[in-house]
């Protein structure tokens, strides 16, 4: 697995760095209560977040919830979105968000059809409030352009995995955010990545 990095964009220690800046951002930006900051509702999108997630909510010392929405859009060993949908049997959002100050969690902004999909399903619960945190974003217009209010970093637009994001499922375990070698994406319709040498 190692020997198919091509080169380590971001590495774990900048990644904890940044991710506990934002943590603090999203306190702030909390109205306060008599008890502290309003409790949160956290919707984590699945498959990518979950590393991000588990890091991300360690740094938040709020009350809070997690509903988890599951979306498909880069199916198997594709490298461009396939268009959004959202696969009903992981998800389990509840019927109203009246109230709430919701959180959307995703591992990366690219083509936007994620966050335009999830977000419109959460707009018609009315929630209080609802803002959208991504680890990375895509240095291509169609991110750029799109508003998400916590961005931890902006990147090439380059396909990357690592730190919960995948290439037909694989190497949501390295620790850092990394490039693969040319070799093994080229390899579209193999049953499993390039072995390591
Ligand atoms: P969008 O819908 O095109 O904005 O893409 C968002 C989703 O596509 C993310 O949640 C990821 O699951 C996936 N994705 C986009 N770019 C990458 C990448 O470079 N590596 C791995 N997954 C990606
Ligand atoms: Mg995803």
């Amino acid at each position: 697995m190692q020997g198919d990095i091509d080169q380590v964009l971001i590495n774990r220690h900048a990644i904890a760095r940044r991710i506990h800046m934002l943590a603090g951002a999203i306190i702030d930006d909390l109205p306060p209560t008599d008890h502290g900051p309003a409790p949160l509702t956290i919707v984590p999108i699945l498959t990518g977040s979950v590393i991000f997630l588990a890091d991300l909510i360690r740094q938040l010392p709020v009350h809070m919830q997690i509903h988890l929405v599951s979306v498909t859009s880069y199916p198997g060993t594709a490298t461009t979105s396939q268009g959004a949908a959202i696969r009903q049997g992981l998800t389990d959002l509840p019927d109203s968000l009246a109230g709430e100050h919701v959180l959307v969690v995703d591992d990366i902004l690219d083509s936007g059809n994620t966050l335009r999909l999830v977000t419109a399903e959460l707009t018609d619960r009315r929630p209080a409030s609802l803002r959208t945190c991504v680890l990375l974003r895509k240095q291509r217009p169609e991110a750029m352009s799109f508003n998400v209010d916590y961005v931890a970093f902006d990147i090439p637009d380059q396909f990357v995995v690592g730190y919960g994001l995948d290439y037909d499922d694989y190497y949501r375990n390295l620790p850092d955010i990394v490039t693969l070698r040319p070799s093994v994406i080229g390899h579209e319709h193999s049953d499993q990545p390039t072995p390591s040498p």
